[in-house]
């Protein structure tokens, strides 16, 4: 493939959702169907060191269901099996806007023509340097939509999509089904995946988000993926969002941490942050709302603390509040994260989601999502804590 102008370091930098254009949008939209991009998500990453999890990867990987936000030692050989089965374009478009790997232009020839390198480079989707390109950004395939989200964590800005914002979208598609909304907020938005995903069961979506990025990024992927009825709100918590919901939907930042700048840090047990949006929410849900939270539950003393701190908060209501813990998290690898989950006694904590709705009283329950799952990251977490505790 020839060479196309290079392209200045500020331009390189970052995907600008203001150039998004609808022609780059067909092209791109045209060559992910085309190349079957959205079977990669049966691919893991390279990497991690364990094989507890492989026997899992195997199955799915074989079902041609996700393993993309999982990594694998074993990944190579994960690629060759589904080149044998799917050709090799979808894996360069999987090396692109997955694993946001910087490629020669001659790997690209099947996939792409100069035409196309060129538009989806004019849009900033992808940047190109003396015979290689990189896509600015990276793209999630899910149920026929594509999303779009920052490659790094390099700037404070970044917009984040995870693991977590995947299993948040099928838990509220699970608990939710059936049913369709007046309005509907997804707070904390990110790239809007969440209300993005939801637009079809909903006549109004407010997506917000305290980061201005993200709301760019919920208005080029509803641009995408032809989504009309979503509106994106700059706004810190509810302080600028409109009425109130049928249904708020919010994947919070929900990490422990003291401080940092990274937008998932809710507070010293993570949970901080939760707390102050679950104030809130008896005034925010209509009569026959509920609210959906991904949040986490810290381990302090050995003890799981989510449901004491709700039931505080909202025990005066008639509320029934749902826990669904999902997987336990390890023990944190840096010494400044240690020495502060020491000095809080925590020993980690279960990402887990927490459904609000309304009830004749006050009510608490647990259900499990993956049980299997959830047991062994649990085991997980608890050899690592024996490991780092004989460290110590
Ligand atoms: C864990 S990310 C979730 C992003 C997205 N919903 C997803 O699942 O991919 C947390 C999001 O909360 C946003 N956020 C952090 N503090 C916030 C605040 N005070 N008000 C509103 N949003 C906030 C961050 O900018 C980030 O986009």
């Amino acid at each position: 493939m020839s060479q196309i102008n290079v392209e200045t370091p500020t331009n390189l930098i970052r995907f600008n959702p203001d150039k998004l254009t609808q022609e780059a949008i067909d092209v791109l939209r045209s060559i992910f169907d085309k190349s079957g991009y959205n079977n990669t998500v049966c691919l893991p990453c390279p990497g991690g060191g364990s094989l507890l999890g492989e026997p899992a990867r195997i199955v799915r990987f074989l079902q041609g269901h996700e393993n993309c936000w999982k990594r694998s030692p074993q990944s190579g050989l994960y690629r060759h099996l589904f080149q044998l089965k799917k050709g090799n374009s979808p894996l360069v478009l999987f090396d692109l806007f997955w694993l946001n790997k910087q490629l020669p232009f001659s790997q690209l020839k099947d996939v792409l023509s100069d035409d196309s390198v060129h538009l989806l480079r004019e849009a900033s989707i992808l940047s190109i340097q003396n015979d290689t390109v990189r896509a600015k950004v990276r793209c999630y395939p899910l149920y026929g939509k594509y999303f779009f989200f920052d490659p790094n964590w390099e700037q404070q800005d970044f917009v984040y999509m995870g693991w977590d914002s995947r299993l948040l979208v099928d838990v509220t598609a699970s608990y939710t089904k059936g049913q369709h909304f007046n309005r509907v907020l997804d707070l904390c938005t990110g790239s809007g995946i969440q209300g993005l995903s939801l637009s079809a069961k909903s006549n109004e979506v407010f997506c917000a988000d305290i980061n201005p990025r993200a709301i760019q990024f919920v208005q080029a992927n509803a641009k995408i993926n032809g989504i009309t009825n979503v509106q994106g709100i700059t706004s810190d918590a509810f302080s600028n969002t409109p009425g109130n919901y049928d249904l708020i939907m919010a994947n919070t930042p929900y990490v422990p941490g003291d401080g940092g700048e990274l937008p998932i840090v809710g507070g010293d047990l993570g949970i901080e942050f939760t707390l102050r949006l679950i104030e809130q929410i008896p005034d925010k849900i209509t009569d026959q709302g509920m609210a959906i939270l991904y949040t986490s539950d810290p381990i302090v003393n050995g003890k799981r603390r989510l449901l004491e701190k709700v039931k505080k908060q909202l025990g005066k209501y008639p509320f029934q509040l749902t826990l669904i813990p999902l997987f336990r998290v390890n023990y944190p690898q840096t010494i400044p994260m240690m020495q502060h989950y020491d000095r809080l006694n925590l020993s980690g904590y279960d990402d887990c989601i927490l459904i609000i709705q309304h009830a004749t009283k006050f009510e608490t329950r647990r259900r499990s999502w993956d049980w299997m799952y959830y047991q062994r990251t649990c085991f997980d977490s608890w050899l690592d804590w024996k490991k780092r505790s004989k460290q110590k």
